[in-house]
């Protein structure tokens, strides 16, 4: 360490004491000159003010010769301890009186000779002297020249003086700021080093699960340091994205992810709706698959991972088809892996779902002017659902560390539920919907709650960076967290919790070469509500919820028809809106606007067996569904906020012919990857109806180059590589955990063994 010091000064030490030996060789010559030149000009004058002094009774003396007296006059003006030495020469140039000092070889020509009669400075073997000569004229007669010479020595002599103060000085300041600039720079390199070294091993980056203490940072380091877990960060993301862009993500590259890089980990999904519902019908217990962008989501990631999903039961025959532990192998047709059911009972599903959840937060994260409600009652409800569905994930986990998968708003408070059992487990939630601004977000009774909830998690995930800044910026106000938003990483109670974009997606179908042609579609559909074959379509597939813009949607149609009375009869909109959260009053008013809407437009347009706006309110299958995407011409999603819609996505995969138009609202997660769709304010109804009627007249070349490349976007960008990317970063996570935790008890016992 001292020999460390010892260089690391000499490395600072000797340039800077070049430096300043260079300056100060410049700056003594400078200096010297410039007291001679001072020390000369205050010569002069005071040389000039005692030969006026002399002239006056050198005047009476030199004509009367009185030698006596001239010498009297000298020697008591020699007692100016700097004149050396006084002459007085005839006009001729003959020394007629000097001093005993006065240098012989000075005679009269030094001074005199000057042309310019300025005094000027000579080297005598005694030293330098100045020499300086006046006239002495008497009524109009030259009498002579009088020569005063005063010594310079100690010019010299202080020359040498300054000299020497002046490179002590310079040696004195480059101790000092060496010094000085030593130790800032040890200090802060010592500090620099080890805050880079810790950040580049990530430590207090995150640590899965959150156990390690959080390592401080040097100050100086402190505003870089987000920057460089940024950097780190983009790298990392580069990388893979590299890795993602290398290879199409597909549910066996998934597989082999979990074995590869989670060693085979279970991995556990948990979320309010469940893949499959039992249902009883006349024919006996149906399947049925719900109108849920997250289970179109998540569900074929589940396939391709097994293990376990936990999610309310809530067909009607979901009871008589799990077994003794309420599981059940999904997908019926082809089991892959378990559903678990968890039973709610009517006054927890009145509270936790249809109230905190639907009446509160659903309302409260969604921008579409309605106002959520809040009551302590389902608050109750919520929290205690959601401890069952903690609990139950507890159970289910075979191991102390799985990865859990926690999907949307139903289940904030779960993460720390969990957390607090499985301190080891890695937890990943994905926020569905929306997070509103921090003011809004701050309507909600128990805010702090929610977000404490939220914040149990190893990895939070958004759709957007937009939802993901809201969701820092509502921590940062309402929470004591530290915060780095660069890295969007936050450090709660000495946990951290990775926030990150993640936007969903949904599978690539690849088989679906048993469904109907595009060609088949078409005409199918066409003929079974009568219309021609070249009747045009529009095709709309949503939940019956106001936050689709289902409303603006017909408005736009009406306004299109308004303007472009020829399509009236040519061109109709069929609609399927799935039923959803019937029993609330919120949605029980929006579809009788929806079907009164609908009414008053076909009233006003349609005619015998045209309908401009056809509505099938029910449920319908994908395969259904596939049906009418295929068939239409274009599909119209205008949303008036939506995390994604995955409809959208839905509609691009199954154009495999490469036409059709994607009408989409701006307020969608999916606008900001597709902007080859037809992008809308969905509040502004001329422009709706404007891209509408764009989107039915366009050229098929056109329609083909949008929609190819939109396919090729959501092909890559699919639901496995959304997963993917998800369970990487766990993957990462975990690994670094685990690292820490064996150094940690690895030093625990270093310790031990020294005690
Ligand atoms: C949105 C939510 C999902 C929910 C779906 C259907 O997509 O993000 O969590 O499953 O709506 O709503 P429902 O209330 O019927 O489950």
């Amino acid at each position: 360490m001292p020999t460390r010091l010892f260089r690391l000064s000499l490395r600072f030490v000797l340039p800077l004491a070049l430096v300043l030996g260079l300056f100060a060789y410049a700056v003594v010559p400078l200096v010297d000159n410039l007291t001679v030149r001072w020390f000369v000009r205050d010569l002069d004058t005071k040389s000039q003010a005692l030969a006026n002094a002399l002239q006056e009774p050198l005047r009476d003396y030199v004509p009367e010769k009185a030698e006596r007296r001239i010498n009297q006059l000298f020697e008591r003006a020699l007692r100016d301890q700097r004149l050396y030495a006084i002459a007085f020469c005839d006009p001729a140039g003959t020394v007629l009186y000097k001093t005993s000092t006065y240098p012989q070889t000075l005679g009269c020509r030094l001074g005199l000779d000057n042309a310019t009669g300025k005094d000027s400075l000579v080297n005598f073997p005694q030293g330098p002297l100045h020499v300086s000569d006046s006239r002495l004229e008497s009524e109009g007669q030259h009498l002579g020249k009088l020569i005063l010479v005063h010594d310079m020595s100690f010019i010299e002599r202080r020359s040498a003086d300054t000299r020497k103060y002046v490179l002590l000085l310079f040696a004195l300041m480059a101790l000092v700021i060496s010094m000085i600039t030593v130790f800032v720079a040890h200090l802060s390199w010592r500090d620099w080093i080890a805050s880079v070294k810790s950040i580049l091993r990530g430590e207090g980056d995150d640590e899965s699960g959150g156990h390690a203490p959080r390592l401080s940072t040097s100050p100086e380091i402190r505003p870089l340091e987000g920057e460089l877990r940024a950097l780190l960060h983009e790298l990392n993301v580069e990388r893979q994205t590299r890795d993602d862009a290398a290879h199409l993500w597909t549910p066996e590259k998934l597989r082999t992810l979990l074995h590869e890089e989670l060693s085979g980990d279970e991995v556990l999904v948990v979320s309010n709706r469940e893949p499959y519902l039992h249902t009883k019908t006349r024919n006996g217990i149906e399947v049925q698959r719900p109108a849920s962008g997250l289970i179109t989501a998540v569900e074929p990631v589940m396939r391709a991972c097994s293990g376990t999903w936990i999610a309310h039961g809530s067909g009607s025959a979901d009871k008589e088809t799990v077994d003794s532990n309420d599981r059940v192998a999904v997908p019926p047709s082809n089991p892959s892996y378990t559903l678990r059911r968890v039973w709610l009972t009517k006054e927890e599903e009145q509270g936790y779902y249809y109230g905190f959840a639907n009446e509160g937060l659903w309302p409260l994260c969604h921008i579409a002017h309605v106002r959520p409600v809040f009551r302590s009652s389902d608050w109750e409800q919520y929290e205690a659902v959601n401890q069952r569905f903690a609990d139950a994930v507890v159970r289910e986990a075979r191991t102390d560390d799985p990865v859990v998968l926690v999907q949307d708003y139903h289940f904030a408070l779960l993460p720390r539920m969990v957390r607090e059992q499985l301190p080891k487990a890695t937890i990943i939630t994905f926020w569905h919907i929306p997070w509103p601004n921090s003011e809004s977000f701050g309507i909600c009774p128990w805010r702090e709650e929610l977000l404490d909830g939220l914040l149990g998690s190893t990895i939070l995930g958004f759709h957007t960076p937009f939802h993901c800044k809201n969701f820092l910026e509502t921590v940062d106000r309402y929470l004591e967290t530290r915060i780095e938003h660069e890295s969007g990483t936050i450090s709660f109670g000495g946990k951290l919790t990775q926030v990150e974009d993640y936007p969903i997606s949904i599978a690539w179908p690849d088989g679906d070469a048993n469904l109907p042609t595009v060609a088949e579609c078409r005409s199918s559909v066409r003929a079974e509500h009568g219309m021609s074959h070249d009747h045009l379509l529009a095709v709309g597939v949503d939940r019956l919820d106001y936050t689709k813009g289902i409303i603006e949607r017909f408005q736009a149609v009406e306004r299109m028809l308004e303007l472009h009375p020829n399509l009236v009869g040519r061109f109709s909109m069929i609609q399927i809106a799935a039923p959803t959260r019937s029993s609330l009053d919120e949605y029980q008013n929006f579809e009788a606007r929806v079907k009164a809407l609908v009414q008053r437009i076909n009233n006003r347009f349609g005619n015998g067996n045209y309908l401009p706006i056809i509505l099938k309110a029910e449920h319908h299958g994908s395969e259904q569904v596939t049906r009418y995407y295929r068939a239409a011409e274009v599909c119209l999603v205008t949303s008036l906020h939506d995390g994604m819609n995955l409809v959208a996505k839905e509609f691009i995969a199954s154009r495999y012919d490469d036409r059709g138009v994607l009408v989409l609202s701006q307020f969608t997660g999916a606008a900001r990857e597709l902007p080859e769709a037809l992008v809308v304010n969905p509040y502004h109804i001329e422009q709706s109806a404007d891209a509408l009627y764009r989107a039915v007249t366009m050229p098929e070349i056109e329609q083909c180059e949008r929609m190819r490349s939109m396919r090729s976007l959501v092909k890559d960008f699919n639901i496995y590589r959304w997963a993917g990317r998800m369970l990487l970063d766990a993957a990462r996570l975990r690994q670094r955990e685990r690292v820490v935790t064996k150094i940690r008890s690895h030093s625990r016992k270093s310790l031990r063994r020294v005690v």
